[in-house]
Order: C-alpha cells, then structure tokens, then sequence
C-alpha cells in the first residue's frame, strides 16, 4: 500500500526524534568523565569514587561523574567562603549583570541543555524545550532584577552568606535555577549537590559560569547522593541551607541542622487535590489532568495526584479520562511528539510498583490504557517506562491516596457538597499545592481560600513562574522560592549580625502546691493570690496544681504563678483551634480590636509601669516607658493590619497570580525575660494583626505584666482563645508547644539551647519555626522591634493562580 495512504489510514504519528549530536559532542570533549566545579574549575574526575550517568530510556551509561567525599564538601565550601566576601560587596548592578549574563547564556545553549537533561532524566524534550529551560532562564532574568533592587526593596538586610543547595533529579536544572538565582541575588555565595540520578545540567551550568565570567568560587558543585549531601548539610560553615526532596530527608535535615543557627528552607512532599466541581468545564479539566499528574511522568511535587471529583459528572469525567489515556503517547523522550518519557531510574520504577500492587491488594480499581499490554511491556524493555495510570474505588485513607507515588498514578475519589471536597483534599499531611475546577468564581475562591496548600491553580495547573513564591503548608514544607518572598530566604535583617547574646535566664524556683482553696485573704501579707493561666479568655487553675514563686528586683516574694504543663498547652491549644473566627475577620475588625487593647492598656499604663518597676527592678521612667512603647506597638499593628495584604502578579497573558499572607492560625510563642510586656506585645500583636491565634508563654521570671493583661484582653473585645497565657517554665512548655501537630509555627526567644530545641522538636509535623539562636533583640528600637520581619513570620504566602478570557 501507498505509504501516505497508510498513514492517513491509521493516523499514527511517524518517529520526530530531536538530534542529540551536539550533547554527544560535549559529552565526547570531557572524555565523559566529570569532577566537581570549585572555585571556578572542574576538579580531575578520579577513578575511585565515581557513579555513572545513565540514561532511563535506554539503560545506557552516559558519563561518569565523580562523587564528592567530605574533603570536596569542605574545598567547595572554602571557595564559597572566600568568593563571599567580594561578591557580597560587589554593588547590586553588578550582581545584576551577572545574572542577567547567566540567563543570556542559559537562552544560547537552551537546545543543548534541553536535549541534555532529556537525555539524563528521561523527561521529554517538549517539556525540556518548551517548559524547565524556558523557566530556567526566566528565573535568572527575574533575580538579575532583584539583585538590581535588592537595597531599595530590602533595606537594612544583608545577604545570609555561604549557603548549602540540596536539588532533587524531577527538574534538575530548574530546581537549580530556583536555589542559585535567588541566592547569588542577594549576594549570597552557593555550594550546590545535585542529585544522583541526574548531574549533567548542573554541570553544563557550571561551564556556563564559567563562559559567563561569574567569579570563581560564587557557585559550587558537588556531585553524589545522599552521603555528599548529609557531609555538605552538616558543613558548620554554611549559614543557609535550602533542600527540594522528600518529605523524609528534610525532616531528617531539620532535626540535624537545628541549633547550628543555619537558616533553613525545606520544599518536600505532597499529595495535592484536583478538584473538579460539577459545574467545571469538564474537558478543560481533562487536558488539566493530564498536565497536572502525567507531565513529567508524574514525578512532580505539586503533581495533582489526588482527583476530588463531584459526584453528578465522576462518572461522565472518569469515562472521558479514560478515553484521553487512550490517546497518550508513553516513549522515547528524545521523540517530539512523546507525551511521556521514561521514570528516572530502575528504583523509581519499582517504587511506583510497589505502590501500585499494594493498591491493588487493597481492591482500588486500576484503569491502564487498553495499549498497556504485554507488548508494550516487551517495546519497552530496557527502560523505564510505566504507563498512565488511574486508580478508582479508594477509601481516603489508604496510602493510595495518603503517600506520595511519584509516578504517573492518579487516585480519583467523589465528593456531594463543596464542603466535604475541602474536607477531603484537606486530608492529608502534606499542602504543597491543589487546582480547582469551576466555572464559578464564588465556588472557585472560595475552595481556594480553604484549601491549605501554597500554590493554588483555579481552572488550571502545573504552572509556574520566578515572580511568583512556591512553597508549601503542613509537611510539604516551610519557606518559598520565586518572587519577594523568595528573597527572604536568602537575607537577614543587617543588625543581627552584629547581635549580642541574650544573658541567661536562670532557672526557675522549685514550684510550690497551689494553695488556691484558702482564697485571696489565705495570702501571706501583702502578696497577691496565686496568678492563674489564661486560657480561651477564661482563667484556669494550673493542671499541675503547682505554682512557682515570682520575685522582685531584689529576690523577694511578689506572689506566686501557675506552673503550666503540657495539659495546659493541650487546652490552650484546643481553646486556639476554637477561636477560627478571628482568622476569617478582615484585618480592619482586627485592627479595631488591636487599638481597643491600645487603648485600655493605656488607661491603666501607671499601673502596669508600676508592675514591671517591681517585678525586674528598672526605674520607674524605664518602665513606663515600656508601657508606652507597648501601646505604640499595639496601635503599630493595629495600622498594619488591613495593609500586609499581598500582590498581584501577572505572570502570563491571561492570568493573575495573587500572593496572599496567610495566617499559620494557631503559633506558639515563648517569650524572654527582657521587656516582660512590650517583646510579649512585640511578639503577640503582629501574630494576632494577622490573624493568627497564639498560645503564649510570657518571660517566665517576669510573667505579671502579661497575667495583669487578661483583664485588658476582656475588656478590649479580644475573643477568648484568640490569645491563650499558660505561664512556667520556658524551655519545657517551648518543648511541648514544638511537639503539638495543631500548631503549625513555633516562635522562641530564649536560649541558644532551647532555640536548638525547638528546631529539633519541631520536625514532627515540619511546623515553621522562627527562633533566636540566643541573640538579643533591643525591643524598643523600631528597626529591631516591629516591622515587616514580624508579619512576615506571622503568615505564610499562598499563591492564588486564576486565568482570565481563555
Ligand atoms: P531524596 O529526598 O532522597 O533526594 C533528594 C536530594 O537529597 C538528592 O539530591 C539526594 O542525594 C539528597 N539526599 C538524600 N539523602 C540525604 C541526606 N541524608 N542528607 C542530605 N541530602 C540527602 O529523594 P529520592 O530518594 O531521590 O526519592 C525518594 C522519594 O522522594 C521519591 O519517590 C519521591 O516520593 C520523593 N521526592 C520528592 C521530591 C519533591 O520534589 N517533593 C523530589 C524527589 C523525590
Ligand atoms: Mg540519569
């Protein structure tokens, strides 16, 4: 038969494949051997300790690469510490141009860095080509500007310093892209490993440096797995690092870096929803699934791996997916026309197995299409290669739906009203992303607001841009990449550098049986009865039924106060969950309660001044002004509270992306001894502007300013359990706080010690922590004491995409 004929008969697609000669070339010019880049040159790739680059497709070696021991971490390091000082000095503009040089070359060798990671991921080259190398030089252009207006947007910060970059191999140059730009911006200098599976990007990337002219030593590479990147973690000459990856190493990095005062930045896991109401348009959803879970074999953190799907169309829209699976192509990713390539490597494919089967013994419904046949198995032999796959009939609970598959596997569950579709995708430990479907704004929105993840797509998915913070909620992580916010991750407010150590709070007295039944006139003469906890605006004996002595400037006995234990953290907790009314006020209701308690707090200000002269023997003046600068904080945040309110972003043609500060809702906050009111007012009054609810421990020697406030929190309209007081000993309800999965940040100002506890502590749900590493804050000086850095710890962004006229 006629050829043309045969192809119009069958419509199948004829072999496109993209010429790989010029990777080869470059592969064939390093001899396919590759060293580590330090300080501007390649080490000599030894023959002992090396791992080979393979390609998924085919199982075909494709370079050896060496594999960095502790000595490389430590010369990268060193280089990295050196190119610090100069490049950190180096004016904005030039930091600038060097980005934008970086994104230049990237764009010139874009075809060779795609068909490059193409070659070493598996992914295909239409998504290399159009999407990861694309975004890569959009990521520099972005932080060239940045780099550009980093004193203007940011002043009075300073860059972090060295900082240590943990890539994953799904987008191996992006991810690189989205650590680097950000930090050599901000004048940071970088030692980055990548991953294992896939090291040939980022080592092209180094060469590109090195065509760039970016100084020697500004950005590192260290190849090797998870031995390199454990040495480069625990280098103690790193002041940041960042990490992408499983949900399991990071918490293994938070435990581990906690307490060596290294900032920490942690994008992991999820199991993000794809909600489809019935009023979605259902085939646009369709084309939204096969973005959101089959790009990029499914080996995407924020894949929409979850369908929520509502139950007049599940039926309708199952059985269009189904026909859509039909038409994927599964294949070789050098091929143009290839929908999906191969999975990374052999032990990415036997984990998705493995998940799979055990889905299976669970009784879930697999759906594979029809051509997922033996011969397809036999076609593929060799790589790795797992067709598109949808699971049916799961129970929310299963690890189906629970775990992260990595993979091309969709779980689709059904859902009745808009509230149990928030309920469901909200199940999960993770909230790294979600997308909603609805041709109904209100609908849209609304879920959009509910859902706890911090990227959101409406009627769209998988979409990303370097303007625009990615990061997630819950156990997918803290911190964001792109964008204002992802700037933050890389700077420090100038003076903390320079900060004191806090002196040491000595330990408390041994606490006392509260003799509460004998009544105020039981008190010995002229001390005050035992001072209670407060808790969802009621006071509360402590479950202890213990108190401890609180002393005056001189050691004497002033009264005593309730010794809080992890009981009264649970309550409080509890009372904090409650009071979710005060998270959906506007900020403008929130202010007029922050004034209210400005103003009450002031009528009383003698009173107070005389409180605080007492307790921690400063002079009157002193005190009272302490008491006035409380007031000045209150009416400060009182005025922030309707204007910390995010941005837009248009990131494309056709869509806005609004980056909206979230409240964490319930934040634990242990207070120091210094200033007993105003660091309690500095900490509490930007936590509450913003919505949040708050279980405080105020200075645990110097707690009756903040008891005197239960009162004044009365009388000023704050609903009970919006801020809940359990006084005791700081390091110990700082570690239950720390524990608590209903708290979602932990904020510490105390010891070095306990700063390195709560860190630790902190890993069992990845709450997001903000600690002082025992350094002293002076809380009357407006730089120090308010500001952005306090409502930008108070909230987390979360990225509202929205298309428009499509
Ligand atoms: P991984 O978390 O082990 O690897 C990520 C990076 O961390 C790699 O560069 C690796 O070498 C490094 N690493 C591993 N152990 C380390 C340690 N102890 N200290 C410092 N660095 C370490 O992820 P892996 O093993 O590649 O994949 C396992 C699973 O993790 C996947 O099946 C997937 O479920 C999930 N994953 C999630 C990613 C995400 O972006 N959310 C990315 C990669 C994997
Ligand atoms: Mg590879």
């Amino acid at each position: 038969m006629n050829k043309i004929v045969s192809i119009l008969d069958s419509m199948e697609y004829g072999p496109a494949p993209e010429d790989d000669a010029v990777v080869r070339a470059w592969m064939a010019r390093h001899k396919a051997r590759f060293g580590h880049f330090i300080a501007g040159a390649f080490t000599r790739p030894g023959k002992a300790n090396s791992f080979a680059a393979v390609n998924p497709a085919t199982g075909e070696t494709l370079a050896e690469v060496a594999e960095g021991g502790e000595k490389d971490v430590d010369a990268a390091v060193e280089a990295a510490t050196k190119a610090f000082k100069s490049w950190s000095a180096l004016s904005g503009t030039a930091r600038a141009r060097h980005l934008y040089a970086l994104a230049r070359q990237v764009q010139k060798h874009a075809r060779f860095l795609a068909v490059l990671e193409t070659l070493d991921n598996g992914k295909p080259i239409r998504e290399t080509r159009d999407i990861d190398v694309p975004l890569v030089a959009r990521h520099f252009y972005h932080h060239a500007g940045w780099a550009e207006l980093r004193d203007q947007e940011f002043p009075d910060h300073a860059p972090v310093g060295v900082c240590g970059q943990i890539i994953p191999w799904n987008f191996p140059l992006l991810m690189l892209a989205w650590k680097v730009a950000p930090a050599l911006a901000a004048g940071c200098t970088v030692v980055l490993k990548s991953a294992e599976h896939t090291p040939l990007s980022a080592l092209a990337f180094a060469e590109i440096c090195r065509e760039a002219g970016l100084p020697a030593g500004v950005f590192n590479l260290v190849n090797g797995g998870g031995a390199t990147g454990a040495a480069l973690a625990a280098h103690d000459g790193l002041a940041k690092l960042a990490f992408t990856g499983s949900t399991e190493v990071g918490r293994v990095l938070r435990r581990q870096s906690a307490g060596t005062r290294k900032k920490l930045s942690l994008e992991l896991g999820g199991k993000s929803p794809f909600i489809v109401f019935d009023n979605a348009d259902l085939d646009a959803a369709i084309e939204g699934v096969v973005d959101a879970i089959w790009f990029n074999q499914g080996e995407v953190c924020c894949a929409g791996s979850r369908a929520i799907v509502q139950e007049g169309v599940a039926e309708k829209f199952h059985a269009r997916l189904k026909a859509r699976m039909e038409t994927l192509r599964v294949g070789a990713p050098l091929d143009k026309s290839t929908d999906i390539g191969a999975v990374v490597a052999p032990v990415q494919i036997e984990q998705i197995r493995a998940r799979v089967e055990a889905g299976l013994r669970e009784g879930a419904v697999l759906h594979q299409p029809s051509w997922a046949d033996e011969h397809f198995v036999r076609a593929t032999k060799g790589g790795c290669f797992f067709p598109p796959s949808l699971f049916t009939d799961v129970s929310p609970a299963s690890p189906l739906v629970q775990e992260e598959i990595f993979g091309p596997v969709l779980v689709s569950m059904t859902f009745r009203t808009p509230g149990e579709a928030v309920a469901l995708a909200n199940n999960s430990r993770y909230g790294l992303a979600a997308s909603i479907w609805s041709q109904n704004l209100d609908t849209a929105f609304d879920a959009a607001r509910k859902v706890k993840a911090g990227v959101v797509w409406i009627n769209s998915t998988n979409m990303f841009d370097a303007a625009v913070g990615f990061g997630g909620y819950k156990e997918s992580g803290f911190g964001r990449e792109g964008g204002r916010e992802g700037m933050f991750e890389y700077l420090l407010p100038a003076w903390q550098k320079r900060a004191r150590a806090l002196p040491e709070s000595p330990p408390l007295a041994a606490p006392v049986p509260v003799d509460d039944e004998a009544g105020p006139g039981a008190a010995p003469a002229g001390l005050d009865r035992t001072v209670k906890l407060y808790v969802g605006g009621k006071q509360a004996r402590p479950d202890s039924g213990y108190s401890y002595p609180v002393l005056d400037g001189r050691g004497r006995l002033i009264t005593e106060a309730g010794h809080g234990n992890r009981k009264d953290i649970r309550n409080a907790v509890e009372a904090a969950r409650k009071a979710e009314a005060w998270s959906a006020m506007t900020g403008h209701a929130r202010a007029q309660v922050l004034y209210f308690l400005a103003e009450n707090l002031e009528l009383r200000a003698a009173e107070f001044a005389a409180r605080i002269a007492r307790m921690t023997g400063v002079a009157a003046k002193k005190a009272a002004a302490e008491v006035e600068a409380s007031v000045a904080r209150l009416i400060h945040y009182a005025a922030r509270a309707d204007k910390y309110d995010g941005r837009v972003r248009a990131p494309q043609p056709r869509m806005l992306a609004l980056a909206l500060p979230e409240p964490y809702e319930v934040i634990g906050i242990s207070c120091p001894d210094e200033a007993p009111l105003l660091a309690f007012v500095s900490l509490v009054a930007p936590a509450i502007a913003m919505g949040n609810r708050v279980v405080v421990t105020p200075s645990q020697h110097h707690p009756l300013a903040a008891c005197d406030l239960y009162q004044v929190l009365d009388t000023s309209d704050v609903p009970g359990g919006v801020v809940n007081i359990v006084t005791g000993d700081r390091d110990q309800l700082a570690s239950v706080m720390a524990k608590h999965n209903d708290i979602a940040a932990c904020w510490y100002v105390g010891s070095a010690e306990g700063s390195a506890m709560v860190e630790a502590e902190s890993a069992g749900n990845l709450k997001a922590t903000w600690v002082n590493d025992g350094k002293a804050r002076d809380w009357f000086d407006a730089g120090q004491g308010q500001g952005e850095e306090f409502l930008f710890h108070a909230t987390r962004i979360k990225s509202i995409w929205t298309p428009f006229g499509v």
